[in-house]
């Protein structure tokens, strides 16, 4: 059933395990990941980032993917379709209007005032739709699709909870010095605002750049509040290094399925995976 993440994510503040958002690119990453959540009897966060939905062809594309799937596939655990890094109101209004069930705006390269007046403007709009909003402070570093980042910032607790109490959001990705693509070393994330944020502000907080952080972090991350965490660039890993070896293992091959599928399948694996890690696993 298509959801917000409302209360997806405060159950799982609550329990103690977090929702994964995994990111889709076209129908076998949507088949794969919807499949995975089900066979884990998991809740699942379906991320679409703006340059993935222009791929695809358009948010409405996105949400009759998602749907017909949905019912197709009898998928039975709660699914949200959430706007990856929204760019602006007129994106996150477009991304609503077509059906997604959440969306995150993306204003925290802008001065902090203007984050939380753009924040509050889709809020309002979401919200009279029983859609919920995701807002990020600080920056990610790293690059993922047009998000590119000059450096990593890491958000500042008071202005954490100021945005949270002035625009109702209903969750949030504090940046902490995580990183979008792979890490050079070990991540090194701010744990000790991470917490402070988390009982100041009081709502779920996201942890985006979920590829490459050591299970313990994980770990650390979900104990001190995380009740989100994000992943693309590791199923974009897999599914190629899967598609790579089945065309490397036959010159012949052609039919577009005989890559696909191991594609599909490497990607499927994967999720299940960090659905365990994470602790959603019968949580739906
Ligand atoms: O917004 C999406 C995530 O933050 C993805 O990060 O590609 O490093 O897993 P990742
Ligand atoms: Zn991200």
């Amino acid at each position: 059933a298509l959801v917000s993440m409302k209360d997806m994510l405060n159950k799982a503040l609550k329990e103690g395990y977090a929702v994964g958002q995994f990111n889709i690119n076209n129908l076998e990453w949507t088949q794969a990941i919807l499949g995975a959540a089900e066979a884990e009897k998991s809740p699942v966060i379906l991320g679409v980032s703006e340059g993935a939905a222009r791929y695809m062809g358009g948010f409405k594309v996105v949400t009759a993917i998602v749907n017909s799937l949905i019912d197709e596939m009898k998928i039975s655990v709660p699914v949200a379709i959430h706007l990856d890094h929204g760019s602006s109101f007129d994106k996150c209004k477009a991304a609503i209007d077509a059906g997604f069930s959440s969306v995150m705006i993306d204003a925290s390269h802008d001065p902090f005032e203007e984050n939380v007046r753009i924040t509050k403007e889709v809020v309002a709009y979401a919200h009279e739709r029983g859609v919920s909003v995701e807002a990020e402070l600080g920056t990610v570093g790293g690059q993922e699709d047009d998000v590119i980042a000059n450096g990593v910032i890491y958000a500042d607790p008071a202005e954490c909870k100021q945005l949270v109490d002035r625009t109702g959001i209903d969750c949030l990705a504090p940046a902490l010095g995580s990183v979008h693509g792979p890490y050079k070393g070990e991540p090194n994330l701010g744990f000790k605002e991470m917490e402070e944020i988390c009982k100041t502000a009081g709502v779920p907080l996201v942890l985006h750049g979920g590829t490459g952080i050591p299970t313990e972090q994980i770990k650390k991350s979900i104990s001190l509040g995380t009740a989100k965490i994000n992943v693309n660039t590791e199923n974009q890993i897999e599914f190629t290094k899967a598609a790579r070896a089945a065309l490397a293992a036959d010159a012949e091959v052609y039919d577009p399925r005989k890559f696909l599928t191991p594609g599909r399948d490497a990607i499927k694996a994967t999720v299940i995976g960090k659905i365990r890690e994470f602790g959603s696993s019968n949580k739906a």
